[in-house]
């Protein structure tokens, strides 16, 4: 993955892939105009690598010339083409084989056409390495493709995202974000961790237990575990400063999700806006966070069943749960308004068989 301005790119199509392509279309235009002398015309600036390598793989005496429209703006086509630089040759009745690195709407197409046409040429052909048909409005042939690609935004090997990536030897696509975030919301014992196990099956995400973190932290000994545990202990919450830091690290380690399950974080209004910061730096957002509801006795019976298994201290003292419920609904409940000013909030019962209530959540999740 690389990073250009502001958004991700994953690789795409390799070198050699990208050379076979130009090879093919040399051979095939060498097939069609061998008698010829034509005259390629490259559109910059995008098409310069592949004007190169075409070059080199064009077998017969031709010449070449450049022209410079503009029509892009961002990752989208403005529609809107202006000539930059024009041909400098005469080229009526010659034969003219234009060479795109790019063709995605046809707009600039369209636009060589009428340039091409008040110039009397006796044959005029389009070349493009790459193009992408389900972006294409026009009705013009296209007489040589390299390769057909699906409509996503692409650079490298010429093609750029605002001027950066076009000298990248090889083809990068953007990297869009279908994702799901989600959030698990509820009290201790509210089956959060239980309920992202099956979820994170499901919708193929990552799930990311702060809690968990943590405790493999203080089990391993390490500089955060310690320090994480002076809190935990007590059932306090561990700061948000040190919370936000290893939650970030978490989440750089999956570059390649499609989203995260986050299960005890955010637990307070500072985490939920340092969350939402650090992931509209990625272009990311949390698609919704849903709170599973049981009551407070309920919880603490599963509490103490599971501090029994699993030897957790905070899970062996009601006083402490009691406490960490406190933390909860002081700290962590002024949440629910946050999210539900976003319109990202979402209650689900979470009492009944574990199977329910992953139906349940399930359920909300398909109709996000
Ligand atoms: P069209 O006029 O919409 O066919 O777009 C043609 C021009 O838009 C190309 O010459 C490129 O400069 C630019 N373009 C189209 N698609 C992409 C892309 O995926 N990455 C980078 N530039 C693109
Ligand atoms: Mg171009």
């Amino acid at each position: 993955m690389i990073k250009l301005h502001d958004k991700y790119f994953k690789k795409f199509i390799s070198e050699a892939q990208i050379q076979e392509a130009v090879a093919r279309i040399a051979s095939e235009i060498a097939n069609d105009l061998k008698g010829e002398r034509p005259i390629f015309i490259g559109i910059l600036n995008g098409v310069f690598m592949f004007f190169s390598d075409f070059m080199k793989a064009y077998p017969f005496p031709c010449e070449m010339s450049f022209i410079k429209l503009a029509s892009y703006h961002g990752t989208s086509s403005t529609g809107n083409i202006k000539e930059l630089i024009g041909l400098s040759q005469d080229i009526e009745g010659r034969t003219v084989v234009v060479l795109e690195d790019i063709i995605d709407t046809g707009n600039t197409l369209e636009e060589l056409h009428k340039i091409f046409k008040a110039k009397k040429v006796k044959q005029f052909k389009i070349g493009t390495l790459f193009f992408k048909p389900e972006a294409y409005q026009k009705q013009h042939k296209i007489d040589y493709i390299g390769m057909e690609i699906p409509n996503e935004f692409i650079v490298g090997y010429g093609l750029d995202y605002d001027e950066l990536g076009r000298n990248l030897p090889e083809v990068y696509q953007l990297h869009t974000h279908d994702m799901i975030n989600l959030i698990l919301f509820g009290k201790p014992g509210a089956g959060k961790g239980t309920q992202a196990t099956f979820l994170k099956e499901k919708y193929n995400l990552v799930h990311i237990s702060t809690g968990d973190v943590f405790r493999y932290n203080i089990k391993n000994g390490t500089e955060l575990g310690l320090l994480a545990k002076s809190y935990m202990d007590k059932g306090d919450l561990v700061p948000d400063e040190v919370t936000i830091n290893m939650l970030q690290a978490e989440v750089e380690k999956n570059p390649e999700a499609k989203g995260f399950i986050f299960d005890g974080f955010p637990r307070t209004t500072a985490q939920s806006e340092a969350l939402d910061n650090f992931l509209a730096t990625k272009d990311w957002t949390i698609s919704a966070t849903i709170a599973l509801e049981a009551n407070d006795e309920i919880l603490i019976q599963r509490l103490l069943e599971r501090g029994k298994e699993s030897g957790r201290v905070d899970d062996q003292d009601e006083d402490k749960i009691r406490n960490r419920f406190d933390e909860y609904n002081q700290k962590t409940a002024p949440l629910i308004n946050y999210y539900k000013a976003q319109n990202k909030f979402y209650s689900v019962n979470g009492t009944g068989s574990i199977e329910e209530i992953t139906e349940r959540l399930s359920a909300t999740i398909d109709q996000l």
